[in-house]
């Protein structure tokens, strides 16, 4: 389940984020029974101890998981106690409580022997409150409606209101005084997914923009539905380097059949031709025959345009058309394993070579069809499968996301102090005092990317000025 979900009132509770929930039963502070999740209980007991030793205060629960018909019953009990408008005013409605989710608590701190639930008396206390807030990031906590950010939570400070994001994240929360709503906002960065068969790229970015609360996401380099592996989503502001992210190089580990032709030139397509599985085929020595630059034929079920217009459109109205060829490179290639005429290969290939090609390529030099059966992206540039995430960890909150400093590191990295800062975000042409060549990164103090500039001979010029004077 995802431990970072954002609810509030522009993004509303979403089930399927907590499919694996698991719901406890606990005590509050009249001893009735409370739902909370198992988690969030489990630290929440560890804060309660940690804070009684420290400071003598006894925490109690006042409030956890709340259904969305309890949330209703609490809304609707404020307006006959309160009236409507401060009932809209503190009440979250029904969608956009985070204790929805199981994970938000308000708790209360024992005073003269006793717990209290009305606001206006936790209100008296408020002090206290305040200093158990230290605390909170150590059990995985943060104070979700702080005081000065009412406009970006959508409620008035609450100082009883603790949400559970896990310890990493509400340690950086903390540290850098973000709001879980800052956070998604301000986030970027690269987030490498191995994608699964059977979903298109933009599936992949769809999910993505989903856990992320962002439509700025993208990807470089489609795999196609059948292909799995590597797919590179730059996320936030990465979204505008993706070009850069766009390696020359990428490694594939694909399995083809001999003998076979289809009209995608892979197993989804339609069988076009077929003849028989050739005896005795050195297919390594076949495939080494290939590790060269050559002019390859696009396949026709492709996105590449010819005359303004796609070639799979052409192919899908039954239309003739010549296909563009492209110079590719094959920088390696060896043969894996191989079992009656379907051959396992892996090889690194320069940008806009396609596998169905190479292979259809490879059925040609023997006089025969040969068909692609399965295609996995191993690696595009600097980015492996093993740092991947898979979807599931993106679904649990449980990745890891490269800064767009470290995503860029095959470029020289340049740290500016805050003088030249100023002129980098204003997109200002610098001397180039670094002896730097082609493109180069500018980083201020703290880390952040500033701006690509490229240097061209005593000058540094801007290409793309990632955090402006404005920002
Ligand atoms: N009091 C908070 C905003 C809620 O109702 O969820
Ligand atoms: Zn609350």
């Amino acid at each position: 389940m995802y431990y970072q979900a954002l609810v509030n009132k522009k993004h509303r509770y979403q089930e399927k984020m907590f499919v694996d929930r698991e719901l406890i039963v606990a005590k509050d502070i009249d001893e009735e029974n409370i739902e909370i999740e198992k988690k969030t209980y489990e630290a929440y007991i560890s804060l309660k101890d940690f804070v009684y030793e420290e400071k003598g205060y006894e925490l109690g629960l006042d409030s956890a998981y709340r259904s969305l018909s309890y949330q209703q019953e609490i809304y609707e009990r404020f307006v006959s106690d309160y009236g409507e408008e401060y009932a809209r005013g503190v009440v979250a409605p029904v969608g956009a409580s985070e204790h929805h989710t199981g994970l938000a608590i308000d708790f209360s701190i024992k005073k003269n022997g006793k717990f209290t639930a009305d606001n206006y008396e936790l209100m008296k206390d408020v002090i206290r409150y305040q200093e158990i807030v230290p605390y909170l990031s150590l059990f995985g906590f943060i104070l979700r409606y702080p005081k000065g950010r009412e406009e970006i939570t959508g409620y008035p400070y609450e100082p009883w209101h603790i949400r559970y994001v896990g310890v990493e994240l509400a340690t950086k929360l903390y540290q850098e005084n973000l709001t879980l709503e800052e956070y998604y906002q301000s986030l970027s960065g690269v987030l490498v997914v191995n994608k699964e068969k059977g979903m298109t790229s933009r599936d992949v970015v769809n999910l993505v923009s989903q856990y992320f609360y962002t439509k700025k996401v993208g990807h470089t380099g489609t795999l196609d539905p059948l292909a799995e592996g590597v797919l590179v989503v730059p996320i936030g502001k990465a979204t505008r380097i993706s070009e850069y992210l766009t390696a020359t190089y990428k490694e594939y580990i694909a399995t083809f059949q001999l003998g076979l032709l289809t009209d995608t030139l892979d197993s989804t397509g339609k069988v076009l031709e077929k003849s028989d599985v050739l005896d005795d085929v050195d297919m390594n020595t076949v495939l080494k025959s290939f590790q060269k630059t050559y002019l390859q034929e696009v396949p026709i079920y492709s996105a590449v345009k010819v005359g303004g217009k796609k070639l799979y459109e052409y192919a899908r109205e039954g239309k003739m058309i010549v296909l563009p060829k492209k110079e590719v490179t094959i920088k390696e290639i060896e043969l894996m394993d191989e079992e009656n005429g379907t051959f396992t290969f892996r090889c690194v290939v320069s940008k806009g070579c396609y596998i169905r090609s190479l292979i259809r390529d490879i059925g040609e030099s023997l006089g025969t069809y040969a068909t692609m059966l399965s295609l996995k992206r191993t690696k595009q540039g600097e980015f492996s499968i093993q740092q991947a995430n898979s979807l599931n960890d993106i679904r649990n909150g449980n990745i890891s996301i490269f800064s767009i400093k470290d995503a860029l590191s095959i470029y020289l990295q340049i740290s500016v102090d805050e003088a030249l800062e100023k002129k980098v975000r204003n997109g200002v042409k610098l001397e180039n005092i670094y002896e730097a060549e082609g493109i180069c990164i500018l980083l201020n103090s703290k880390g952040e990317t500033l701006a690509i500039y490229q240097a061209e001979n005593e000058v540094l010029i801007p290409l793309k000025v990632l955090y402006s004077a404005n920002d």
